[in-house]
């Protein structure tokens, strides 16, 4: 039996390593390398080629190689039969909080401006408010939304969080579903999204929302590029409704050399690394994840195809 790496465009040698360090006997093919279509029963996959996976008789389970699992659940030609996973780890945790952390520390301070002053040789103070001033919000309060949410009001900000059913954390004053989304943003400085993409979440980050935070706020986008609407953030950006934008993530990536995102002040571009998934971290889940399926047991981490995430 086989398991079977898909990540197009990426050197997967690092995980084949890693998942024989922990089992040599596992047998590994790396797409598009295949000895056996049939002796496919796992797949570890990362922006598969869609209509890929349903050409595998004897596939039983299919498991992100990150944290998100929408590029798989947007694939429809996966067989119902085959159960979706993903990986979870203290280390994208913890990633996950240093970028929103330096963001929004970065903001706060001003930082953003006095890198550009740097290159005009210009010695300007700004007035920057206090944590307890700072109202952040974060949508979205799952495996990394809630850490993310703890540690900024650990640290004094003033935080309020959004997420599908209620959810309850120290400090953080949280909102639930759709009719709450309103009260949730209103005042929001800096807009955090760390949702899940599902149909209900894609264009989540949209004018009508922009017009609901405080005047000239920012947004950090670090969930997926598709929770934002590219021409509104512009148009926000560009009648001063929001102030910046901070995004690590995009509708295609790599960010396309003539997008309008390149090239303007407000917006700080980073690619894709906000929380990255480190082949040793994760590879005893993988492994563990594999012999479960083999043996027909409930995968950990198993993603609910209804809710999407
Ligand atoms: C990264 O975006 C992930 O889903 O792990």
């Amino acid at each position: 039996m086989s398991l079977l790496f898909i990540a197009p465009d990426r050197d997967l040698s690092s995980w084949e390593d890693a998942i024989h360090s922990i089992d040599p006997n596992i047998e590994i093919d790396i797409w598009p390398a295949i000895k056996d279509k049939n002796r496919v029963q796992f797949t570890v996959c990362w922006n598969h080629p869609q209509h890929l996976l349903d050409g595998f008789p004897n596939l039983k389970a299919v498991s992100s190689l990150g944290a998100g699992a929408d590029h798989l659940l947007s694939d429809k030609s996966l067989p119902e039969s085959v159960d979706i996973c993903r990986v979870v780890s203290p280390s994208l945790v913890q990633q996950m909080k240093e970028y929103i952390l330096a963001a929004v520390l970065n903001i706060q301070r001003n930082f953003v401006h006095y890198i550009r002053q740097n290159d005009q040789k210009r010695w300007q103070p700004h007035n920057h408010p206090s944590p307890k001033n700072l109202h952040v919000g974060i949508m979205g309060l799952g495996e990394l939304g809630k850490p993310a949410a703890k540690q900024l009001a650990e640290l004094g900000y003033q935080v309020s969080g959004w997420s599908r059913s209620a959810k309850k954390i120290e400090s953080v004053n949280t909102f639930a579903g759709k009719d709450e989304l309103h009260k949730f943003i209103n005042n929001t400085h800096i807009l955090i999204c760390l949702l899940p993409l599902t149909d209900k979440t894609r264009g989540i980050l949209n004018l009508e929302i922009f017009k609901q935070m405080d005047d000239r706020g920012w947004i950090i986008n670090v969930a997926r590029g598709e929770h934002l609407v590219d021409e509104d953030l512009i148009y926000a950006l560009d009648s001063n409704i929001l102030q910046g934008a901070w995004l690590d993530v995009f509708s295609e990536e790599p960010l396309p050399d003539k997008h309008a995102f390149w090239n303007r002040e407000n917006i700080i571009i980073t690619p894709h690394i906000a929380s990255i998934t480190k082949p040793n971290e994760v590879a005893n889940q993988i492994v563990e994840n594999y012999k479960r399926a083999l043996s027909g047991m409930e995968l950990n981490h198993k993603v609910d195809r209804e809710l999407g995430y």
